[in-house]
């Protein structure tokens, strides 16, 4: 699939989805945001894609944000229906992949970079990575789930000096915060996220999914998560690959998941 925006290549189960804009910083505009939601979903229907990365063209940045330019004449219709859209068409859409997603944040993550980079599973950064939410200092919040992922993962308080501040934090701060799970130099940056990618590739991916299921659960108004969990546990009991799992532990052989 040819994408003008984006760039995304597939190799030894790794999708690798690159947003491709470094001119501008990699800002998501609405064609970047419609080709990205093109690409996961492909990738999340790729029988041969185990776990996809995500990440910036060049050196500078991963996203340095909605694409300021496109919304700046909005009346209050348009912009709900932007942030509605976009929530659902990529953010959302993300969080709630069963393929795990990685960002690798290899520079400024500022406004819908950094909640592009939230809504993935988890995130590595690069020690020259950015990363804040600084919507009012342009008169706006974050519209992209920021107000909701960003507490959930540094906490209300830092999220709320974060957001009202609308300063940056550094790779290392970040790390502190537990809003990147790694840091490493860039140059090593994408080898360090397809090494964990590795890891995760050797378990069950149907294991996986019901995680993924069963932790986002916990994050969603109306939804018993304790309930999700044991429905999803249950559920692994009918699969092949809770069979290969156990019959190679007791016969002491790796497991070869046949991922069903
Ligand atoms: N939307 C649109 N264009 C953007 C952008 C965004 N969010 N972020 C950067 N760009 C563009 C710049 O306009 C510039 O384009 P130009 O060369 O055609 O003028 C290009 O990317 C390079 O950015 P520049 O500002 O010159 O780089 P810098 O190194 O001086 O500063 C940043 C880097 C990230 C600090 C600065 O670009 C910035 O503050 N960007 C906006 C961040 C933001 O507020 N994001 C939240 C949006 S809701």
């Amino acid at each position: 699939m040819n994408y003008d925006t984006i760039l995304s290549t597939t190799n030894n189960g790794i999708t690798t989805i690159t947003v491709n804009r470094p001119n501008k910083l990699n800002a998501l505009n609405k064609a970047t945001i419609g080709e990205l939601h093109g690409a996961f979903k492909a990738a999340g229907k790729d029988k041969d894609t185990k776990v996809i990365i995500i990440t910036g063209s060049g050196e500078k940045a991963f996203v340095a944000g909605a694409d300021i330019s496109e919304f700046a004449d909005f009346d209050v219709k348009n912009a709900e229906k932007l942030a509605a859209e976009g929530q659902k068409m990529l953010f959302d859409y993300i969080e709630n992949l069963s393929t795990p997603v990685i960002a690798a944040v290899n520079g400024f993550a500022l406004g819908g970079g950094l909640e592009l980079a939230m809504a993935c599973h988890f995130r590595v950064a690069s020690t020259n990575a950015k990363m804040g939410l600084p919507e009012v200092s342009l008169g706006v919040i974050p519209g992209y789930g920021g107000t909701q992922r960003l507490p959930q993962l540094v906490g209300k308080g830092r999220a709320m000096e974060m957001v009202m501040t609308a300063g940056m934090i550094d790779a290392d701060k970040a790390l502190e915060y537990g809003l990147v799970n790694h840091v490493t130099p860039q140059e090593e940056l994408i080898a360090l996220a397809e090494k964990i990618a590795g890891k995760i590739m050797r378990n069950s991916s149907v294991a996986i999914k019901g995680a993924i299921k069963a932790i986002n659960a916990n994050y969603k108004d109306g939804i018993d998560g304790y309930n999700t969990e044991i429905k999803q546990f249950g559920k692994c009991f009918g699969t092949e690959d809770f069979k290969e799992g156990t019959t190679a532990f007791l016969e002491k052989r790796k497991a070869e998941f046949p991922g069903k």
